[in-house]
Parts: C-alpha cells; structure tokens; sequence
C-alpha cells in the first residue's frame, strides 16, 4: 500500500518540484531559480507531498515579517492524484501554517475557470473579494482573488506529543488539535525476524537506540521545536513492560526538561481514539483491534470516559496466529503479509480449519472472545499428517484456508456484537487490519448488516505514536488533569483506564 506523507520541502526535493511545476503549470510555470528563491527564503514556508519518496505534490505561503497577511504563493498536485483530497490536505496545512506565524487573514489568487479549485477554497473559508481582469495571459483569463480571516480556533488547539513504545514500533507522532502533523514510525521488527516474533529485550534495547532519532525526525516533519509542543502523552499499558519502560522513561525526563504536562494513555483506546485524525470519530461503536499483540472487541460509548471490553482472545492473538502459521508453513516473518501473498492463488474452502470458541456451548460464555492457539496447532497437526503420507499439498490452500478462518471468527463476531447491542457501527484497528481477506469480508459482512465499517489508513492502524498524541489530544482539549509523575506502566491495563492519573 503506498503511503503518502506531508512534510517540509528543502533543497533536495526542488528538482521533483520543478517537474511537477512544468506539468502542472505548462507556460506560466516558474524557472528553477525563482523556484528555489521562494522554497528557501525566511519569509516562505512550503511543503511538499510525498508518496514513496517522489513528489506528488507542493504548496507554499508566504509572510512578511510583521505583517498579519499570509499569502498563498502555490498549490500543485500531481494529475493522477487529483480529486483525492490531497489539494485540500496541502490548503489545511498551509492554513495552520499561516496561523502559527500569527497571520490574521489570509489571501489567494485562483484562475477564474478553475472551478474545481474555487470551490475547494470556498469550502476551506475563503470568498472572493475581487477580480483581476484578464490576469492569466495569454489566455486572458480572470484571477479570482480570494481571502480567508484565520480564527484563532487552531491557535487554541494543543499541539501534542505522543510516544509509543509498548511493542516492536517506536512512534512518535505530533498532532494540532485533531489534526496530524507527524507520524514518525521506527519498527524494530527486522531483529525479531529470525526469532519468529517479537523478543521483548530486543525491542526494549531498539527503542532505546530509536527514541531520539524518531522524535528529532517528527519534529522536523511537524516544522516545530519542543517549545512549540503544548503537553506530551505516552502509551503506560498494555505491552511489554520493558518495552513500555522506555517510552515512559522518555516521556516523564522530557516533561521535566521541558516544563510541559505529560498524560498517560492507554494504547488500546489510542487505536480508537486514532480515527478523530481522519475526521469525526462516530459514538457509540464498537472496535475490533487486531494485531500482534492483541485481539480485543470494545464498546466505546465515550472515548474518555466509557470504553468497555467485551472480549479478548483466551490464548494467542490474531497476529501472532498468523506468525506461528506462517513458520509452520516455511513462509516469512511477519506472517500476516507472506500467509495473504501465498492465499491469493489458494482455494480458502479447501480444508475446514477450526473456528475457535464459536459452538453453541462457547457462544454462551465467551460470545466476544477469541482463541486462536488450537486453529494454529490444527494447521501444525494437518501439515504433519500431508507429509508423513508423503502426500505433496498446496501451500496457497492451507494459507488461504487458515486466513479463511481467522477472517470468519473475527467478522462474525465483531458483527454480532455491533448487532447484539444495536450500534451499527464497526472500527477496526492493529496491524492485522492490513489483512486482504479480513477487509474484504467485514466490508462483506458490514454491508449485509447495515453496519458502517471504518478503517483508518495503515499507517495509523498499526502501532504508532499518532494515536497517542490523539488520545492525549483529546484529554487537553477536555480539560482533563496531566499525570502526576509518579505513574508507572502496566503491561496488563485495562481498557477502562484510558488515562492514569
Ligand atoms: O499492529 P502491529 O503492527 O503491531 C504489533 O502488534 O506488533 O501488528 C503486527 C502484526 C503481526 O503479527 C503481523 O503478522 C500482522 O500484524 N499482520 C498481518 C498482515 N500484516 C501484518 N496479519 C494478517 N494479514 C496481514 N496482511
Ligand atoms: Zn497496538
């Protein structure tokens, strides 16, 4: 899945821009020289927007000192981007960008048929104050000059730190309010590769090594200094309590270097709380997290405040299920991606694998939870049992069969607790959302029910600090009460706890 990212240009993305300049602008594009003029100059700030390194697109403002004016110098996208939302991402940023310099209003030019453009700025604040006659030469075509007053709404929204450390990922994410402005990831998951998962002393030891870099490089994507961070949050449970140690440990000495309040979260209710970074996040729902470290289906009625757990896996979580199938099958770590690339040609009816804690009898007592550890060993068994006949079996069909299951149970009963409490709406959340098969059967199964399905984009369904500067966020813009220093991780905390104070 490519991923796109916003961050500041510098030098070495000019020559990128240029290209992107020269196809979006054609005769009235800028020469290289004035383009670097402006992307360096003090009284600039532009961004660009990467996918997989490549610039696909760059806007930039610019203010004088002293002046309460910001003005839109440029906005370009790539064309096989447009109409995805990026022209609006790119506005939104330079918008707040503006405000953080202390601009006031804010001012653009738009040509006259650009239509499209004049109604995403409409829609972003701006109207049209005046009309240049025949600006856009030789086309003679109006400019459209528009103007925005910048309230001072983002100016009150707390800009937030989050550290995240509680398994293989160091994240350190920034966000304003509910908005992302850096989501910095660190995965230690290469050195756990040839253990066949995660080794809690050795992702301790990386998150050490990864803690600085990470928050240097997320400052930097975010444009701001420590000084400009409001108040810091960290993951404090569930994990690995050594692995949690360090994210802590991080956190309280920044708080204390820095003066500023340190909250701590919970990073269960941080993969729900998550989805305000991408819009509104609808209440009541409830959320299914999956992924290396934990199978969980809540009922989150209040994000703060009334967050239930109604079932867990009894034994290995869903992530995990997919490592240890996928070494029993001689296919690599992590096993989610290899177990989804070898399903894709394998027939899933092949061979019926159990579904854990779905008979009549479990259905009373554990309706919500999971249990994956007898669908590994039955795979285990069934392999063992192909070889020692001798008989040769398809890979793909036990990958594709194993995925089946765990994509059945998974939906089945995240759908029954959607239906059982009369909330039509589902999140997911974990690394295991990535999976092909589960996405493609909840959304199956969501439509059959009436039931909205919400999935955050990868980059914040798998472990990152994003979902803690979100949570924590969310507690500053409710008033709530910092941490006091004194608290300590949790590696079993409840969900219930979305903040220790
Ligand atoms: O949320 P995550 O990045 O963090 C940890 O729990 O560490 O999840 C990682 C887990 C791994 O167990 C990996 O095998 C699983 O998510 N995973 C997948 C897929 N991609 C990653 N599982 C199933 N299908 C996938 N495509
Ligand atoms: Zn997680």
């Amino acid at each position: 899945m490519t991923e796109v990212k916003l961050i500041p240009a510098d030098e070495q993305y000019i020559e990128q821009m240029m290209a992107l300049e020269h196809e979006s602008f054609h005769r009235d594009a800028w020469t290289e020289e004035s383009m670097r003029f402006e992307v360096l100059s003090n009284h600039t700030r532009y961004f660009v927007l990467l996918q997989d390194s490549l610039v696909v697109g760059y806007a930039g403002l610019s203010k004088l000192i002293g002046s309460n004016q910001a003005d839109v110098q440029t906005i370009a996208v790539a064309p096989a981007l447009r109409g995805k939302g990026y022209g609006r991402k790119l506005m939104q940023r330079l918008l707040l960008e503006a405000e953080a310099q202390g601009a006031t209003e804010i001012f653009l030019e738009v040509r006259a048929d650009n239509s499209v453009a004049a109604a995403l700025y409409t829609s972003l604040g701006f109207s049209h104050i005046d009309t240049r006659k025949r600006y856009y030469q030789p086309d003679d075509v109006d400019a459209l000059i528009m103007r925005a007053p910048l309230t001072a709404k983002t100016k009150s929204e707390p800009v937030v730190l989050g550290i995240e450390s509680s398994c293989d990922e160091t994240g350190i994410g920034i966000v304003r309010g509910n908005t992302l402005l850096a989501n910095v990831i660190s995965s230690s998951m290469d050195q756990h590769a040839r253990f066949g998962g995660v080794v809690p002393e050795i992702a301790a030891r990386a998150h050490l090594e990864a803690l600085q870099p990470t928050l240097v490089q997320a400052l930097h994507d975010a444009n701001l200094s420590m000084d400009d961070i409001d108040a810091i949050a960290v993951t404090n449970g569930p994990g690995l309590a050594g692995a949690l140690m360090v994210g802590v440990g991080a956190a309280k000495a920044l708080s204390v270097a820095s003066g500023k309040p340190i909250y701590a979260v919970n990073h269960l209710v941080g993969h729900v709380g998550v989805d305000v970074l991408e819009g509104e996040l609808e209440l009541p729902t409830i959320a299914l997290l999956v992924s290396g470290g934990h199978t969980s289906l809540l009922l989150v009625k209040d994000l703060l405040d009334d967050v239930t757990l109604l079932g867990e896996t009894i034994d290995d979580a869903a992530g995990e299920a997919f490592d240890k199938v996928a070494r029993i099958l001689g296919l690599g770590y992590p096993g989610g991606p290899s177990i989804d690339e070898a399903a894709k040609t394998g027939d899933p009816k092949a061979i019926r694998f159990p579904r854990g804690l779905t008979l009549p009898k479990d259905m009373e007592k554990h309706r919500y939870d999971f249990s994956f550890s007898g669908l590994k060993t039955a795979v285990a068994r069934w392999v063992e049992v192909a070889e020692a006949k001798g008989e040769s079996f398809s890979i793909a069909d036990v990958a594709a069969s194993f995925r089946e299951a765990v994509a059945d149970v998974l939906t089945a009963k995240a759908v029954a607790a959607c239906n059982d409490h009369g909330i039509k709406r589902l999140l997911l959340g974990g690394g295991v959302v990535a999976n092909a098969r589960l996405r493609q059967l909840a959304a199956e199964r969501c439509e059959a029910n009436d039931i909205e399905l919400r999935i955050p984009e990868l980059k914040l369904c798998t472990d990152n600090g994003a979902m803690i500067a979100a949570l924590g966020s969310q507690l500053v813009m409710a008033g709530r009460e910092p941490s006091s220093l004194d608290f300590g991780v949790d590696s079993t905390l409840s969900v219930e706890t979305v903040h220790t104070k």
